[in-house]
């Protein structure tokens, strides 16, 4: 499987106007993807939930112009111009040229919003790119209409992920792979696949609280992050502990043994942070809000034997997962005793969910 796949035959017509919109949630990875080779290749394999409520909403219309040599489109985030966005659109359109060659027949205007605040320090880019590359299949999908489901996800999966690694992951729910493992058939550098095997009971309807320690802007860029595995001096031994992870998940997952899936998790999330200590530039993206929250999360889990645990991204926001049995005493003890740590007391509530919905 390569990249020629997703190159499509001349088109022989293409529409002069219209407009689609799609809906793409944000995902939580639970063996994180950090550090990356050319062209959007992961270092290693990763794995997330898809998520349900935190979604970024874009409409993308387009009218035919004659063909440019750039490209020409407009962009708004909750109806206001956002010029600042569109050299990342550039460049994500300049990634996927060849494989939408319409791209230059068209001005587009693209609409975007999320149910989440903009500045809460949850990324946008992973839901806002799986967004666009939906829309821009099913304009391809208007040219070629035999093209079939699988297809149509799998190419829209490929280019979010030129967009934005994590993206490729926002296409579908509820588990998705990204990145080559030799025990994960289908999985794949280019694209993320739902994940193939049993999993137990104990996993449907996963819960994930977001708690807003930090909701300001990175500190870090992604792109930049990523960089910083390059001649790091731990890269090496990462990259094999994240192929060991995701290999030790694939029983968990079966099995249904939460507390090792606990472990798992908790796991990536540091050792993900130690990456960015360990690095030149170095970086201490939790807050000592992000700490209090760790250790009352593992006294509580102590204390009551309730399966809670925690994971992060590339900031100071905990994302505390649990299964659904216990939701109620968790999220008891997260507004009576976690919610305190918040930024203005701020957390979203969310869960697993099942991928991006066109609207
Ligand atoms: C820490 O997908 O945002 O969230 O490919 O440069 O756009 P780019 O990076 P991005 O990186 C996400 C990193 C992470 C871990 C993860 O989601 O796997």
């Amino acid at each position: 499987m390569d990249e020629q796949q997703f190159i499509p035959k001349k088109y022989s017509n293409i529409p002069d106007t219209g407009k689609y919109t799609w809906s793409s949630p944000s995902n939580i990875a639970l063996v994180k993807y950090w550090g990356k080779k050319k062209d959007q290749i992961p270092e290693n394999p990763s794995i997330s939930f898809t998520l349900e409520s935190c979604k970024t909403i874009t409409s993308l219309s387009f009218s035919k112009i004659k063909s440019n040599s750039s490209f020409s489109f407009d962009i708004f985030l909750d109806d206001e111009k956002k010029d600042d966005f569109k050299p990342k659109i550039e460049t994500f359109f300049k990634r996927i040229e060849s494989y939408l060659p319409f791209l230059k027949d068209y001005h587009f205007v693209i609409k975007t919003s999320n149910t989440f605040p903009h500045s809460s320090g949850i990324a946008s880019s992973a839901s806002g790119m799986s967004a666009l590359a939906m829309c821009l299949m099913s304009i391809e999908k208007q040219i070629i209409p035999t093209l079939t489901h699988e297809y149509f996800n799998q190419k829209a999966s490929f280019l979010a992920r030129l967009g934005s690694g994590s993206a490729c992951r926002s296409v579908e729910g509820d588990l998705i792979v990204w990145g080559h493992h030799a025990n994960i058939e289908g999985s794949s550098n280019l694209f993320g696949i739902k994940y193939p095997y049993e999993v137990h009971e104990n996993f449907k309807n996963y819960q994930d609280t977001i708690l807003l320690v930090d909701k300001g802007e990175k500190q870090v860029s992604s792109t930049v992050g990523h960089n910083l595995m390059h001649n790091h001096p731990f890269a090496a031994e990462r990259f094999i502990q994240a192929h060991n992870n995701l290999n030790n998940l694939i029983q968990i997952l079966k099995n249904g043994d939460i507390n090792a899936f606990n472990q798992i998790v908790e796991s990536e999330a540091l050792s993900l942070h130690a990456m960015m200590m360990t690095s030149l530039p170095y970086f201490i993206l939790m807050k000592p809000n992000t700490l209090e929250i760790i250790n009352k999360i593992w006294e509580f889990r102590n204390k009551s034997g309730l399966p809670v645990s925690f994971t992060l991204d590339a900031g100071a926001n905990v994302h505390v997962l649990y299964p659904e049995k216990d939701a109620l005493s968790i999220l008891e003890f997260i507004k009576n005793e976690l919610v305190a740590y918040c930024q203005n007391g701020h957390y979203i509530c969310d869960k697993i969910g099942f991928g991006s919905k066109q609207l």
